[in-house]
């Protein structure tokens, strides 16, 4: 266990049932833009939550793509620009909340992302605007990291950018909003974050807080989230999947995310698979190469989620997966055997890849993805 570390969390953050409608105490100035995807935009919860907001002037970007574009970011921010924002708000799942976190930055940054982001040399200068992120989906955590994904359309290439100016002010976690989520998007939304949380957990630069935060928040996905699979509005296995996937995001914001999430870029770039998805299909076969260097680390935890060995955590997880309809083999989102070279030359140039507790190459990571094809 490393003994020598340090710890940083700079976000507030306020949990209760239904308190998205009491935000406007948070917010200093007028101007507020709320950036969210259709959906939310359709289905009136933005449009509720802006309304909640007695005397603030707020102006909704409502085009957000899921796992947004880098010209996507450009037209939020021309909204922002335009009215001034005092405040910026992602409402949604990771997409809508990774927008936020950048367009808050360009209100006072001057360019286009690509100016900042994906090849672009200039600096972000201290954000000057408050940035608030709202869960929708209990999943990506990313209502308390510093790290915005995003897609460059050009390249095909989507990869993290992680900036000091990324960590939102407030995290507003209310599992009211996860009660429309449909079974299919709990599955994948919550198995990303059990990723998170195993991914902290193992990563080389784990620390004793993360692996305390990571236990919790596997043991609590474990025992709720089939529960919120076949029980859209069962109000406690909402309420502890959306409060799991924030501890996995306090646990990750430290550490970053290994292999797993590494390989997952291309397999949502150029496989269409959604994020969590992307991330869980390789879950239990990272999870047994974790033994490679993490063996009595990774049979602590086995042991404390019920299970004897690290083999049959992993085979647990996988019959989890299959029992929400989840793929659980590298075939069903489209990968063919022809495909795994270059998957595996992908993976590998995201630098979080080395952080897996087994050595990874061109060759394990190639037998590894063989291994679930
Ligand atoms: N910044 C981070 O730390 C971080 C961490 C992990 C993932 N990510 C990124 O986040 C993105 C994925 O986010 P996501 O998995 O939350 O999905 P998402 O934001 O793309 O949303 C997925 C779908 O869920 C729908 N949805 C969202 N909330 C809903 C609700 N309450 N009811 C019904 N439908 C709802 C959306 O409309 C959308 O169609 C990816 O781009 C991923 O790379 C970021
Ligand atoms: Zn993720």
């Amino acid at each position: 266990m490393r003994e020598n570390f340090s710890y940083y969390m700079p976000v507030r953050i306020c949990c209760e049932a239904g308190i998205s409608k009491k935000i406007a105490q948070y917010i200093d100035g007028e101007n507020v833009v709320m950036i969210c995807d259709p959906f939310l935009y359709n289905n009136g919860v933005a449009k509720s939550i802006g309304d909640s907001m007695e005397g603030k002037n707020v102006v909704y970007f409502h085009d957000v793509e899921p796992n947004p574009s880098c010209e996507s970011v450009d037209a939020a921010a021309a909204v922002a620009r335009e009215v001034h924002a005092d405040c910026v708000i992602g409402l949604g799942g990771g997409s809508s909340m990774d927008v936020a976190k950048i367009v808050s930055c360009l209100t006072t940054n001057e360019g286009s992302i690509y100016d900042y982001y994906s090849g672009g040399t200039r600096t972000l200068q201290k954000r000057q605007t408050t940035l608030m992120c709202i869960p929708t989906t209990a999943g990506t955590g990313s209502e308390v990291t510093n790290v915005g994904v995003f897609t460059n359309r050009n390249t095909h290439v989507k990869m993290p950018m992680v900036n000091q100016q990324f960590w939102p002010d407030y995290a507003v976690i209310d599992a009211e909003l996860t009660y429309t989520l449909p079974p299919a998007i709990t599955a994948s939304t919550g198995m990303d974050a059990f990723c998170h949380a195993i991914e902290a957990y193992w990563n080389k630069e784990s620390v004793p807080l993360c692996d305390a935060l990571s236990m919790g928040a596997l043991k609590m996905i474990l025992e709720n989230i089939k529960t919120a699979y076949d029980e859209p509005e069962n109000k406690e296995a909402r309420s502890r999947m959306i409060i799991a996937a924030l501890i996995a995001g306090v646990s990750f914001s430290q550490t970053r995310t290994t292999g797993i999430h590494a390989v997952s870029f291309p397999l949502t770039a150029e496989f269409g698979a959604s994020h969590g998805t992307a991330c869980s299909v390789t879950l239990p076969a990272f999870i047994r190469i974790s033994q490679e260097q993490e063996a009595q680390k990774m049979l602590t935890l086995a042991k404390y989620l019920g299970y004897d060995s690290v083999d049959a955590l992993a085979d647990g997880v996988e019959a989890l997966m299959r029992s929400m309809n989840m793929p659980v083999r590298l075939h069903e989102i489209g990968v063919k055997a022809e495909d795994l070279e270059h998957i595996t030359e992908v993976g590998l140039t995201a630098a979080i890849i080395q952080l897996t507790p087994a050595v990874m190459n061109k060759e394990t990571v190639y037998q590894l993805l063989k291994s679930i094809l």
